[in-house]
């Protein structure tokens, strides 16, 4: 519905007022290339969902994913990492009814190593792709990071086969996902489809959602539409063709909502059901929680090639601690949890709710210290990045072939 990309797009930018004005700079930022709190604040989610327009993933909908799929639900849908949706209610009343979907994600290859925030929507794809038995498609968006990045079109090509590795290591089922890059895949059907968005999209209207300037170069306006439409099936003749109204669903991060909002937007006018959306906050930084990890600064981040010396020393040098200054202070008062990193990070990945809860209530009271949640941590995260590491090597080049291959996927709803 256009009110979704009015009420992000906002009449602000849309009038070309400067990116340096002193009330923007105030505010927090989030888009699919910067995300930064308001200085000295924690990136406001609620505000998120009001300003995108999307809606909260609430209790009932997590109980609804429950009781269709017979599973307990992931840990990131039991502890609100993803918070927030577009129409997933639809998909779920769809399923319900016997109607499948597809799934469909991606990642923009910009660096060799992925870091943990990285892994946390592939993770997440892949327990829905095994729930709901259903396929996926998965968009590197080799050209995107091409242009913002200023690799070569070879560096972005190799670093999208590399990180096809990680995410094929994340577990993904052979028989029902399909892995493209951009580069290659771009043309006949997918090329249509872009073509049909991108003349639904005035020049204004791109600005007003992504805040291109006149400075940008014409690609980056021109991309847009290419991560729009592996939301809509006839992009996928090869595996799709006679199931066009099939929907989807996009798990993503939220700095990838403006995206889906143009997507959206358009979808009807050119005949298509638009894409339902399931999103996610973003993994903090080391250093607290005020926006994501940065790939450009190693410490703050774990990566998944990060040893377990690395990511001990990682936690005790950098993690940002919610304990008190000195021991006699801690035991009187207690842990602040709500900045404290360890437990965030804990919150992620430690998989015992109970074992969780108790580490929270005993660091929260001052009867545990800091030292101890950060040991607890390093040791979970080194067990997860090894899981990964031994995953991932025994990902060869002809498996990265067979997911990219363009082939049909006959048992992908089996
Ligand atoms: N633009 C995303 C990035 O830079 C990559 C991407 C493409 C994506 N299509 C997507 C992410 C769909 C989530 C869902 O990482």
């Amino acid at each position: 519905m256009a009110e979704e990309a009015e009420a992000a797009s906002g009449a602000e930018k849309r009038d070309g007022e400067p990116k340096e004005s002193k009330e923007e700079e105030e505010e927090q930022v989030v888009n699919p290339w910067e995300v930064a709190a308001k200085p000295g604040g924690k990136i406001d989610y609620d505000k998120l969902i009001d300003q995108f327009g999307c809606q909260r993933l609430d209790e009932s909908l997590i109980d609804r994913v429950h009781r269709l799929t017979g599973r307990l639900p992931h840990i990131f849908l039991r502890r609100g990492v993803f918070f927030a949706h577009r129409d997933f209610n639809e998909i779920l009343d769809a399923y319900e009814r016997g109607d499948k979907f597809y799934l469909y994600t991606g990642r923009g290859p910009s660096s060799e190593a992925l870091h943990l925030g990285h892994l946390v929507p592939f993770m997440f794809t892949k327990y829905l792709q095994e729930a709901f038995k259903v396929p996926l498609v998965i968009q590197l968006t080799d050209d995107e990071k091409c242009m913002w990045k200023n690799l070569s079109v070879e560096e972005s090509q190799r670093l999208a086969r590399e990180n096809a590795k990680d995410i094929i290591a994340c577990g993904f089922d052979i028989t029902k996902t399909f892995i493209f890059s951009d580069f290659d895949y771009v043309g006949g059907s997918f090329y249509k489809n872009m073509v049909k968005v991108a003349k639904c999209v005035t020049y204004n209207k791109v600005v007003g959602i992504f805040g291109f300037t006149g400075e940008d170069h014409i690609g980056k306006v021109c991309f847009p539409p290419v991560q729009a439409v592996p939301s809509f099936p006839s992009s996928f003749p090869h595996l799709f063709s006679g199931r066009e109204n099939l929907r989807c669903l996009i798990p993503c991060a939220i700095d990838q909502d403006p995206y889906f909002r143009m997507t959206r937007d358009v979808a009807p006018r050119i005949g298509y059901h638009k894409p339902s959306l399931i999103e996610s906050s973003f993994f903090p930084a080391l250093q607290g929680e005020t926006g994501k990890m940065s790939a450009s600064d190693p410490n703050s981040a774990i990566y998944v090639t990060d040893s377990a010396k690395v990511i001990k020393n990682k936690i005790n040098k950098h993690a940002f601690s919610g304990g008190q200054d000195s021991l006699e202070k801690h035991r009187q008062y207690g842990a602040n949890l709500e900045v404290d990193i360890p437990v965030k990070y804990l919150s992620f990945f430690l998989e015992d709710d109970a074992e969780l809860e108790h580490i929270k209530k005993e660091y929260a009271a001052g009867r545990m210290l800091t030292g101890e949640v950060k040991k607890h941590l390093a040791e979970v995260l080194t067990e997860l990045v090894e899981r990964h590491r031994a995953a991932r090597a025994t990902v060869t080049d002809e498996m990265v072939d067979a997911f990219m291959a363009v082939r049909p996927l006959p048992h992908m709803f089996n």
